[in-house]
């Protein structure tokens, strides 16, 4: 086995600690027993050099832009697969035979509707509140709708919750979506697909027949496929630590929920379409990459930049394709569209973002597509949690199953005050 040597053990002598190689991309360093021998921890915030677990369900290579599901790159997935043929892939980590993706659609689908008590949970809210404030509220209750599936150590428990989560995240996030504008709930149907059925539970009314585009349909199921999973990305590694508590798992998935819902992250998607509102001509883009650039302006470039991929963000070329096919049949001549090229073409083109490799990220033009589709901006990041949930549930399952595994529990860096006597309040200043 390689060995990482270091000086300094508590000794003063050399200590050599093992190199784990996985399948693809860097070796990592085995520092278990860094503290015992030294008396050192490591130091990362945000974890930028710092591995958290081994997986086989996603690899990224940032400097190349390749993204993998179980060894298949996302391109070849996004163009031949389908959302619940990607989602059995993450699940289980080969892709379904015709029979076994049969029994899987019948088992999605079979699980689409809510208890219908959950109904009355959205009134509760405000009719304008955030939809990713109702997601997180409604998904963390259903924790207290299964109380006969929480055995994490059960494995038919982990794939009921799993099959559960998949199934019912569109249904509530449509309610969401009706809620927020007054319409009635629609029920899921059974004769129809996952995107299909998401689109028909957001836009159909109860007082005429409602038409899917095929295109949007495809468009949505590919939106979907292209945001399932990511490695340990902030709300993947959330669902992670919340799970090796031993915590019930659509609290867990409700945690990743939360994380997922900041503008650093899955909220990138509703700030990119807010940006190119704000930036609303071609002729004031200079003005904002220029904020961008400023050091004392908080201003970024949204849906630009990414914490592991310094080339372009592979999901983001598939979503700039799908935005050209679902406009022209949408018939919709995209302002919007025509500023984003031209800033992602001046971007490209400025040493300030070449220099610090900040390419399109997925979020870039997701936004655009789900607009043009009649999706309201503040249900972007919902339709990223619908995607990532299955994502979530992979990882927390591979974690559970993960005999290395422990609970998490980072150490620090402690720079407050050494140890004081209490001062009585009379004699503080
Ligand atoms: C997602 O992790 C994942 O996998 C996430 C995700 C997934 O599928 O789960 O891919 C989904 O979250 C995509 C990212 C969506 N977020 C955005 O588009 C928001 C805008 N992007 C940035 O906030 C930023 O790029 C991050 C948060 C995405 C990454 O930040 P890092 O890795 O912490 O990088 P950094 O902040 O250290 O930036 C490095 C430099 C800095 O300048 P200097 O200090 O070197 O002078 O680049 C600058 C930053 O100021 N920079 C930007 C910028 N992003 C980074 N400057 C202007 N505009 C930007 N968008």
């Amino acid at each position: 086995m390689t060995k990482f040597s270091l000086s300094g053990n508590k000794s003063g002598e050399n200590i050599e600690l093992p190199v784990l190689s996985g399948t693809l991309g860097p070796s990592v360093i085995d520092v278990r027993n860094l503290y015992a021998q030294t008396g050192h921890f490591t130091y990362d915030p945000g974890f930028t050099a710092t591995g958290s677990c081994a997986s086989s369900i996603t690899y990224i290579d940032g400097e190349e832009g390749v993204l993998l599901h179980r060894g298949y790159p996302i391109e070849e997935l996004a163009e031949k697969s389908d959302f619940l043929e990607v989602s059995y892939l993450l699940l289980n980590g080969e892709l379904p035979t015709s029979s076994e993706k049969e029994k899987f659609e019948y088992t999605i689908t079979h699980h689409t509707m809510v208890h219908e008590q959950i109904n009355y949970l959205y009134r509760g809210f405000r009719r304008d509140a955030h939809p990713m404030a109702v997601m997180i509220g409604v998904v963390g209750a259903l924790a207290a709708f299964y109380h006969d599936a929480t055995d994490i150590q059960d494995p038919y428990h982990r794939m009921i919750a799993s099959h559960r989560l998949l199934a019912k995240m569109p249904t509530i996030a449509a309610m969401a979506y009706k809620y927020n504008v007054g319409q009635p709930f629609v029920y899921p149907r059974n004769d129809l697909t996952y995107a299909e059925n998401f689109l028909h539970m957001m836009f159909a009314v109860p007082c005429e027949d409602y038409e899917i585009s095929p295109v949007q349909a495809r468009a949505m199921d590919r939106i979907l496929i292209l945001h399932a999973d990511h490695e340990q990305n902030a709300s993947t590694s959330t669902v992670r630590l919340a799970g090796s508590s031993g915590a019930n798992p659509y609290a867990c998935i409700a945690a990743g929920i939360a994380t997922l819902w900041g503008p650093a992250h899955g909220g990138a998607n509703e700030a990119v379409v807010q940006m190119l509102e704000q930036i609303g001509s071609k002729e004031n883009i200079s003005e904002f990459v220029k904020k961008a650039k400023d050091k004392d302006d908080p201003f970024r470039l949204m849906g630009f930049g990414h914490r592991v991929y310094k080339n372009y963000d592979p999901r983001a070329k598939v979503m700039r394709q799908t935005c050209h096919e679902v406009l022209e049949d949408l018939g919709i001549d995209n302002t919007m569209l025509d500023i984003a090229m031209e800033l992602e073409k001046i971007a490209l083109e400025d040493e300030y973002f070449v220099n610090r490799k900040l390419y399109p990220n997925v979020d870039f033009y997701s936004g655009l597509i789900l607009s043009a589709m009649g999706i309201p901006t503040h249900l972007f990041t919902v339709i990223f949690a619908i995607a990532r949930t299955v994502g979530w549930v992979a990882q927390w399952k591979e974690m559970i199953e993960d005999p290395e595994q422990k609970i998490g529990r980072p150490r620090q860096l402690y720079t407050g005050p050494s140890s004081r006597p209490y001062i009585p309040i009379e004699k503080r200043s």
